[in-house]
């Protein structure tokens, strides 16, 4: 069964079964500190989970990018080493959002693969949570009963909370999981040695393939567990594997998921795959990386020094790495596999197609960089090595590597491995704690719980309407920002714009209600979201106790700096539309910064503008300016209207299906920001750099 032919199976097994189909959030996640890139298919669904949003459906059906390269789920070290892990795999996933729960969600895994997939019930066994005195947790015993009803005793399988209790990360939604395990062997095999000593011990072919979690509880900041407001249900089966088992394979990488890739990367290399235990290792990491490349570049995450883009990076050197000493491919080769990966996945996630040459320019670009560092490294290992006489390189050298030549540690680590030396790790942690004490960052934020005040519903942002507004408090917690004590509160209602798409917070003050025992204002210092949730960051509490939670406060934004950011904000559509105009429909945003002070624009294009192309941009711009257009907003339309519209939308942005539109002439835009009334309010621009 092909694996396209395979998708879609399951996604019309659930929408015959009233589920909807909902696409694939980006794999980059942009407003959760707490995750760099979607983990798991559940991640687009967690403020639901929270009761932080109300689902517009009872139950869904997906398949969900994931990358697991950072954080509590980190597969990066196994892949192109073993025949079955992945960087970036899919998740099908069924859904209940509060609806359905343990029954209904095991009866129709079990009917999809057994009686939809007709996949052998003999090789089937399935697992459940034995319980955790430390999260005082009972044994899930109502799963094992729901499972005695279908499957034979001796095959339903106990297991600890490191297996059968999912999280998501260090916080968040979680609970009690049941598995489904498969056994491939061939028969002879499993007389010798029964399945039963075979799960959840890493065998390739005693593999689990699908995961159905109870999601039931919040891990808290403290370690603590809550109970949400509602029980869901989240599955996750991975797509490769199922493939795999539909295909008779032994390995994920032998599937049609990744045939198409081999054979370009083989020919390219001029290297026959299942030949020799290096070069296929180098293949698999190859294949298996140029996905992670490709559809993180198209979702919005470009390579970068910091972050989520110095992660992509990492994964796009360690793949050229492995070209290069494996396959001895010396000049850039990745670029040229985007052309078979989107002809691969075009169908399903289409994103990719529209921006396929920008994603080539951007790997082609970095495997040129990345060959010339790879050259110089490894003129320093060398010379390193002159220097020591010993089979221990400096740490010191690897650091000024890494730091100043952008040369991952663990790549330097394999090079040196593969000369029998090392490196003295405790010099490179020593710079490296050094460095970190230089740069300690801005953004280092430390959270307490929420301490919720009441539980009134949140209306969310009033501001495109209101300059200032009435609220009341629903929540908040201490946070500490670089050493300062500061607090986090949610109000009912807010008219302070949180940062986002570019646009930064509002600042401003809060007043106590008139003759509040403690008429002390509070400084908003910024505004941001998180999670669907306005958090304002205050430099004190508004005094308040349960007895006076429900008082209302007055939210005063600074209104003259928020014109000065509208005036920003409006010209960054401006410009993006000249841009467009000029240089062709291929400048696509890439980030934006909208301040008070300046606005600056990232597009990509593959080459410099020059400067005559700047003086004339900026004359295009101004003369739109001058032309006094009135905004026109269209506020919770449908994305498919918008779209129709022909509204300028992000790659790599997760869009509701109602949307916000801001027009200005022939510039149309999916757009929440605040912006001018007419263009004339802008009054001029000027491109300094
Ligand atoms: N969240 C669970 C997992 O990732 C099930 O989807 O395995």
């Amino acid at each position: 069964m092909k694996s396209d032919i395979l998708r879609q199976r399951f996604i019309d097994f659930f929408e015959s079964r009233e589920h909807t189909f909902i696409p694939s959030s980006p794999m980059v996640v942009k407003d959760d500190p707490t995750l760099l890139f979607v983990n798991a298919g559940m991640n687009q669904f967690k403020d639901i989970f929270l009761g932080n949003k109300e689902s517009i459906v009872n139950s869904a059906v997906n398949s969900q990018k994931c990358l697991r390269v950072s954080g509590k789920h980190n597969d990066l070290d196994e892949v192109g080493y073993d025949t079955y892990h992945h960087t970036m795999f899919e998740m099908l996933g069924n859904w209940s959002f509060g609806d359905y729960f343990k029954q209904n969600a095991i009866s129709f895994a079990w009917e999809f693969l057994v009686k939809e997939l007709k996949i052998s019930e003999e090789k089937l066994y399935v697992t459940f949570f034995e319980g955790d005195k430390k999260d005082n947790l009972k044994s899930d015993d109502e799963t094992k009963n729901i499972w005695s009803q279908i499957i034979h005793k001796d095959k339903i399988v106990p297991g600890s909370k490191k297996d059968n209790f999912w999280e998501m990360g260090k916080i968040g939604p979680c609970g009690p999981c049941t598995e489904i395990h498969i056994d491939l062997r061939p028969d002879i095999e499993i007389k010798n040695t029964p399945t039963l000593d075979l799960i959840n011990k890493d065998h390739p072919q005693v593999i689990e393939i699908w995961n159905i979690v109870f999601v039931e509880f919040n891990r808290n900041e403290n370690g603590t567990l809550s109970l949400l407001p509602q029980k869901h249900v989240d599955t996750g089966m991975g797509f490769e594997r199922l493939c795999m088992v539909m295909q008779n394979k032994v390995s994920t990488y032998d599937t049609d998921v990744f045939s198409d890739l081999i054979t370009s990367i083989s020919n390219i290399a001029n290297v026959k795959y299942g030949n020799d235990q290096n070069t296929d290792i180098a293949i698999r990491v190859i294949v298996d990386h140029i996905r992670a490349i490709g559809f993180s570049i198209a979702d919005g995450q470009l390579p970068s020094n910091t972050g989520a883009g110095y992660v992509i990076r990492r994964i796009l050197r360690r793949a050229v790495r492995y070209g290069y000493t494996y396959l001895n491919l010396k000049t850039p080769f990745l670029y040229k596999l985007i052309d078979v990966l989107v002809a691969n996945f075009r169908n399903i996630f289409s994103d990719i197609d529209v921006q396929k040459s920008m994603i080539k320019n951007v790997i082609k670009e970095e495997e040129d960089t990345f060959l010339k560092t790879l050259g110089k490294g490894l003129d320093l290992i060398n010379n390193s090595l002159k220097r020591n006489k010993t089979k221990k390189i400096n740490g010191a050298d690897v650091f000024e590597l890494y730091d100043t030549y952008g040369f991952p540690p663990d790549l330097t680590e394999l090079i040196l491995k593969e000369k029998g030396l090392s490196y003295n790790q405790e010099q490179f942690d020593k710079e490296m704690e050094k460095q970190k004490k230089r740069s300690r960052s801005a953004s280092e934020i430390n959270v307490g719980d929420w301490v919720q005040v009441n539980s009134i519903s949140i209306d969310g942002f009033v501001g495109y309407d209101y300059q200032s507004h009435a609220a009341k408090i629903v929540k908040y917690r201490k946070a500490s920002v670089k050493g300062h004590d500061r607090f986090h509160i949610v109000f009912d209602k807010t008219p302070f714009y949180p940062e986002g798409g570019g646009q930064i917070g509002d600042t401003g003050v809060i007043l106590p209600p008139e003759g509040h025992v403690n008429p002390e204002k509070s400084t908003v210092i910024d505004t941001k979201k998180e999670n669907n949730m306005i958090i304002h960051v205050v430099d004190n509490l508004p005094s308040f106790g349960p007895e006076n939670s429900m008082e209302t406060y007055m939210l005063m934004p600074d209104n003259k700096r928020r014109q000065l950011i509208a005036r920003n904000h409006s010209a960054t559509h401006l410009l993006h539309h000249e841009l467009r105009n000029m240089l062709g429909n291929h400048v696509e945003q890439k980030g934006s910064y909208v301040g008070a002070d300046y606005l600056r624009f990232d597009f990509s294009h593959f080459e410099k503008i020059n400067q005559t192309q700047i003086i004339e941009l900026e004359k295009k711009i101004n003369n739109l300016i001058i032309q006094s257009v009135d905004l026109k907003e269209f506020r919770n339309i449908s994305l498919d209207e918008a779209k129709k519209m022909g509204a300028l939308a992000f790659f790599g942005e997760k869009y509701d299906d109602r949307v916000r539109a801001i027009q200005f002439g022939n510039s149309i835009e999916l757009c929440g920001g605040t912006h001018v009334a007419n263009t004339a309010e802008i009054g001029f621009i000027k491109i300094i750099s």
